[in-house]
C-alpha cells in the first residue's frame, strides 16, 4: 500500500559548489510552500542526511539569497554507501534512507553533477525513497540537459579573466597559459576561451601535439603578434597520452587512479616522470617557452570560477528549474531530473540523467566556431 503524503520534502546541495545553489533553494522552497508542502533543509550534502543535521525552511529564510553565492545549506562529496566514518569508509545507505523515514520525507530533493545524480538514483533504487534532482556544476557536463546552472556564471568569471591576462600579456609581449576548471569536460573552457578571443583552446576532448600548439605560436609572432593567451582545461591530454588511456582503457583499467598509474609508468619508462606530477598548465606554459623562445606566465583560476554570485542568466535558470521542481513536487512526480531543453524545463527520468557525462562532442558547433575565428585547437595546423 502507498504511504500517505506527509507534505514534507527535504533538499539538500551535494558535490562542489557554485553560483546559483541558493538561487536554485528558493526557487523549490517558495514553490513548494506555495503549494502548501513543508520543506526541511539538509546541512553538508548526504552526510547531513546520514548524521540527521537538518533545519525548517521558512520564508524568511529563504528571502534574499537569490544573488548570494555558495549554498548557505553547505555542501560535500560524500556518497551515502562509501562514506568516511571515523576512519574507515562505510556503506551508510540504510542509515540515510532511515533518517529520510524518520523525518517522514514524500521526497528529497538533491541539487548536484555527475555523482549526485548517480549518489540520489542509487538512494531511489536501493532504498526506495522518493527523490528529484537539480543538475548544477560550472562543468555543464550532466547528461540530458542542455545546460547545468553555475555555467554561465562560471564562463563570465573565465572570460573576464583571459581579458584582463590580454592586457598584461600584450604590455610584456608574453605567452599566457589560463588555466580553467571543467574536470574531464571542456565546456567551460571553450566558452570562456571563444568569449575571450584564446589564441589558443585546448580542451581533453581534442587532444592536442605540443608542436603543433608551438608552430601555431610562432606563426602569429612572425605575423607581428607579439602575445599569446592560451585556454587550458585542467583535464587536456596530449595526442600521446590519449593514445595510452586508451591503450589502458582497452585492457580494463577504468578508474582515473588506475588511468594515473598506467600513465605513470609509461612515464617512468620514458625518463620523464616528473612531467606526470606537474599541473597542467605549468608544464604546458614552461615547454611552449622552451619550445618558442617567448617568455610564459601561468595563471591557474581555480575555485575563482566557483564562487561569488550567479550571473542573471544563472538567477534567472534557478529559478526557472527550482520553481518547476516545486510543481513537480506538488503533482507527486518524483525520480526526475528537472532539466532544459530547448526552451523548456522538463522533468527527464533520473535514471537516463545519471548514466553519462556530458562532454563536448567532436563535431560541436563551438569547435567549428573557434577554428573560423584562427583559434588553434592544438591538433591540427591552422
Ligand atoms: O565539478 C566542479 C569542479 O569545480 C571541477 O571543475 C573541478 O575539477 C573540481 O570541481 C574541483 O573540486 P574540489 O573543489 O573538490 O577541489
Amino acid at each position: 500500500m502507498a504511504r500517505k503524503s506527509s507534505g514534507t520534502i527535504g533538499i539538500l546541495t551535494a558535490g562542489g559548489d557554485c553560483p546559483g545553489l541558493n538561487a536554485v533553494i528558493r526557487g523549490v522552497a517558495k514553490a513548494a510552500m506555495h503549494h502548501g508542502i513543508k520543506v526541511i533543509g539538509v546541512h553538508d550534502g548526504f552526510r547531513g542526511l546520514v548524521e540527521n543535521r537538518y533545519l525548517p525552511i521558512d520564508n524568511p529564510l529563504v528571502s534574499g539569497i537569490l544573488a548570494q553565492g555558495g549554498t548557505f545549506l553547505g555542501s560535500s562529496r560524500d556518497k551515502p554507501h562509501k562514506m568516511p566514518m571515523g576512519g574507515k569508509i562505510m556503506d551508510m545507505t540504510e542509515v540515510a534512507v532511515n533518517n529520510y523515514r524518520k523525518l517522514n520525507l514524500d521526497c528529497l530533493v538533491c541539487l548536484g553533477g555527475n555523482g549526485t545524480q548517480k549518489n540520489a538514483l542509487r538512494l531511489h533504487e536501493k532504498g526506495g525513497i522518493n527523490v528529484l534532482t537539480l543538475p548544477k556544476t560550472i562543468d555543464n557536463d550532466v547528461a540530458e540537459t542542455d545546460i547545468t546552472f553555475g555555467f554561465d556564471s562560471a564562463m563570465s568569471i573565465a572570460t573576464e579573466a583571459i581579458d584582463r591576462l590580454h592586457t598584461t600579456a600584450t604590455s610584456h609581449h608574453r605567452i599566457i597559459v589560463c588555466e580553467i576548471m571543467g574536470h574531464s569536460a571542456g565546456w567551460l573552457c571553450l566558452g570562456a576561451g571563444i568569449a575571450g578571443g584564446a589564441d589558443v583552446i585546448l580542451i581533453p576532448e581534442v587532444p592536442y601535439d605540443l608542436e603543433i600548439v608551438a608552430r601555431s605560436l610562432l606563426r602569429r609572432q612572425r605575423s607581428g603578434k607579439r602575445f599569446s593567451i592560451i585556454a587550458a582545461a585542467e583535464g587536456i591530454v596530449t595526442v600521446d597520452q590519449a593514445k595510452a588511456r586508451a591503450k589502458a582503457e582497452a585492457k580494463g583499467l577504468k578508474s582515473d587512479r588506475e588511468l594515473e598509474i598506467a600513465h605513470t609508468i609509461r612515464s617512468k619508462t620514458e625518463g620523464e616522470i616528473h612531467l606526470v606530477q606537474e599541473p597542467v598548465a605549468s608544464r604546458l606554459a614552461r615547454h611552449l617557452q622552451q619550445l618558442t623562445g617567448v617568455e610564459a606566465r601561468v595563471t591557474s583560476l581555480g575555485h575563482v570560477q566557483r564562487g561569488g554570485p550567479p550571473t542573471a542568466f544563472d538567477r534567472l535558470l534557478c529559478t526557472r528549474l527550482g520553481t518547476k521542481a516545486g510543481e513537480l513536487l506538488a503533482q507527486h512526480h518524483y525520480n526526475v531530473m528537472v532539466g532544459i531543453k530547448g526552451n523548456k524545463c522538463v522533468p527527464i527520468p533520473l535514471a537516463k540523467a545519471a548514466s553519462a557525462k556530458r562532454t563536448v562532442p567532436p563535431d560541436h558547433p563551438w569547435i567549428r566556431t573557434a577554428r573560423l575565428v584562427e583559434t588553434s585547437l592544438g591538433d591540427v595546423e591552422d
